[in-house]
């Protein structure tokens, strides 16, 4: 008999309520419970303001759960704080929408991705010159790239740049929050393809959320769907079209929003606070 696998996350009964002066609360996560599994891709899908965001960021300690638990690896991760949330940031790297909010402007791409390697001591030197070309080889990227800066690259390279990054301390989970969702179709549908073809090669399990189904489904196992703070379903990404059972997957599977629409929410105050909470993340792996 095959062994029963342990989840390597395992989110139970979060519950986040922001609260802004003179304004309604918000319930943003309303008991949430999900399970990741080793090597597997965890799909998040759901409309605008449904609390995909608001997950990840708990799941990095960008935001703190108001009640509920985090385990990873079978031990409570939620209250995690100083050295050992330094530790525990680097097994679970974060990947936003946008690139540019995580470069420092004047650093080239090959200092980008050799930084957190020193920093975390996982090498330094001539091999963690020689990691960085391998890294660069692996997202698509060519050597050259390593000597140049952030706005020399395009939108999908500076992608590139931030999964080579992120894979090259080797992670147990990466977290991909709408990481295709600004770049054009045919660039997305490429770093699409390199995310499943990095998944076969490392195993790496990952959460991808976007609020396009027809992405999430390319890239999941699973698919759990969220609505106004809740998983209101979690499919299995090949039968999905005939297992979807819950009314709001059914519409969610038939209206998807346009990219332009998306970037047209994104802007704005919330576009801010991404770019913030992406530097807070970043700063870890600068040291
Ligand atoms: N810092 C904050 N302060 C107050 N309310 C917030 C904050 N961040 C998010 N919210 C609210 O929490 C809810 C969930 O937002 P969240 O950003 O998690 O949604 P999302 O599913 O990621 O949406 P999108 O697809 O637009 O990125 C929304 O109602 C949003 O307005
Ligand atoms: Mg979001």
């Amino acid at each position: 008999m095959a062994l029963e696998r342990l989840p390597i996350l395992e989110l139970k009964n979060l519950c986040k309520t922001y609260e802004l002066k003179g304004h309604r609360a918000v319930d943003a996560l309303k008991a949430v419970h999900l399970e990741l599994y080793p090597g597997e891709c965890l799909g998040i899908v759901g409309e605008s303001g449904s609390g995909k965001s608001t997950l990840a960021r708990c799941i990095t300690h960008l935001e703190r759960v108001n009640s509920g638990q985090i385990q990873y690896r079978q031990q409570d991760i939620t209250r995690l704080n100083g050295k050992l949330l330094r530790q525990q940031r680097k097994q679970i790297q974060m990947v936003f929408q946008e690139p540019s909010a995580i470069f420092n402007p004047r650093m080239k791409i090959g200092a980008f991705i050799r930084e957190p390697l020193i920093n975390y001591k996982i090498m330094k030197g001539q091999k963690a010159e020689q990691e960085v070309l391998r890294l660069l080889e692996r997202v698509g990227l060519s050597a050259a790239t390593a000597d140049k800066y952030p706005h020399e690259l395009s939108g999908g390279e500076q992608q590139r740049a931030v999964i080579a990054r992120a894979i090259g301390v080797e992670p147990d989970i990466i977290l991909f929050d709408e990481a295709t969702s600004a770049l054009d179709v045919s660039i997305q549908q490429q770093i699409l393809d390199l995310l499943v073809e990095l998944r076969k090669e490392t195993g790496i399990s990952s959460i991808f959320i976007s609020h396009d189904l027809a992405v999430v489904q390319q890239v999941s196992d699973r698919i759990a769907v969220m609505y106004q703070g809740e998983v209101v379903e979690v499919v299995e990404s090949s039968r999905l079209t005939s297992s979807a059972n819950h009314p709001y997957t059914r519409s969610l599977m038939s209206s998807v929003l346009s990219v332009r629409e998306m970037r047209y929410r994104m802007q704005g105050q919330r576009q801010k606070q991404e770019r913030e909470q992406a530097e807070i993340f970043q700063e870890s792996l600068s040291g």
